[in-house]
């Protein structure tokens, strides 16, 4: 693909509200979420899970919890696109393995992430390490640059990873000649419910996708000057 096809790509995406009931086939729904696996996230620690929701009974519980937004009834399948906060403890030692034997990272490279992780991602007993490091980051801060911890900030740092896994997936259901639409108008509480997930997921983006019924309008942007900035503010 070359730049102006990608262009064209991210210019005709449209956020789609009406869909019609045909199917989205499994393999092509398998190809986005490929693309969506494929997306960047800090540290390669890959925090986002892929949620399929097809089943009638649930998207009926689904479009509740959404605030009744029509689209996920018209949608024959959503995905919800949500974080793991223990994903250090659930992944880590998984990734490092592979991008071992992958010859991804080299001994140095794991040295470093084996020191970094911990010191970014541990909450310890009760939060009690987090809490500290929210104190030592708030005293430091002034007088030493530093990163926006993941143990201060977790569901900011998930909903970062997240968004950059949805917009591959939109993006590629779009090249697949689907439509979706990214929602946040959802009660996050309810939707784990329906979804059934555990407690320490949250769910920061979720995404209906099928074909689209005619009618979806065309959208504007402001003009680029007014929002790039160069060099600065
Ligand atoms: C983070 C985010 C949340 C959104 N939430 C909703 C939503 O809950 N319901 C909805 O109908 N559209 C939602 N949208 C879609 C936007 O309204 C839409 O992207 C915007 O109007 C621009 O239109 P376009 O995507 O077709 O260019 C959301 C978009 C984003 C990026």
């Amino acid at each position: 693909m070359n730049l102006g096809a990608f262009g064209e790509l991210a210019r005709t995406r449209r956020a789609t509200r009406s869909f019609r009931p045909d199917p989205v086939p499994e393999e092509t729904l398998r190809e986005l979420l490929e693309c969506a696996r494929w997306a960047p996230s800090g540290y390669n620690l890959q925090p986002t899970h892929f949620i399929v929701m097809n089943d009638p009974a649930r998207k009926e519980a689904l479009y509740r919890a959404c605030l009744g937004q029509k689209q996920i009834r018209e949608a024959p399948v959503t995905v919800l696109f949500a974080g793991d906060r223990d994903v250090a403890s659930n992944h880590f030692e998984d990734i490092l393995k592979l991008d071992r034997e992958g010859q991804a990272i080299d001994a140095a490279y794991e040295t470093l992430l084996r020191k970094v992780v911990p010191l970014a991602f541990g909450r310890g007993p009760l939060g009690l390490l987090a809490l500290a490091k929210r104190l030592y980051v708030t005293i430091a801060h002034p007088f030493t640059p530093l990163p926006d911890v993941p143990a201060i900030n977790m569901d900011r740092w998930l909903t970062r990873q997240a968004m950059l896994a949805a917009m591959s997936f939109m993006l590629a259901a779009h090249a697949a000649g689907l439509a979706t639409v990214p929602m946040e108008g959802f009660d996050p509480w309810r939707v784990r419910e329906v979804a059934g997930l555990p407690r320490r997921m949250l769910v920061t983006l979720v995404v209906p996708v099928g074909y689209a019924a005619p009618g979806t309008r065309s959208k504007t942007r402001l003009p680029l000057e007014r929002l790039v900035h160069r060099n600065g503010w």
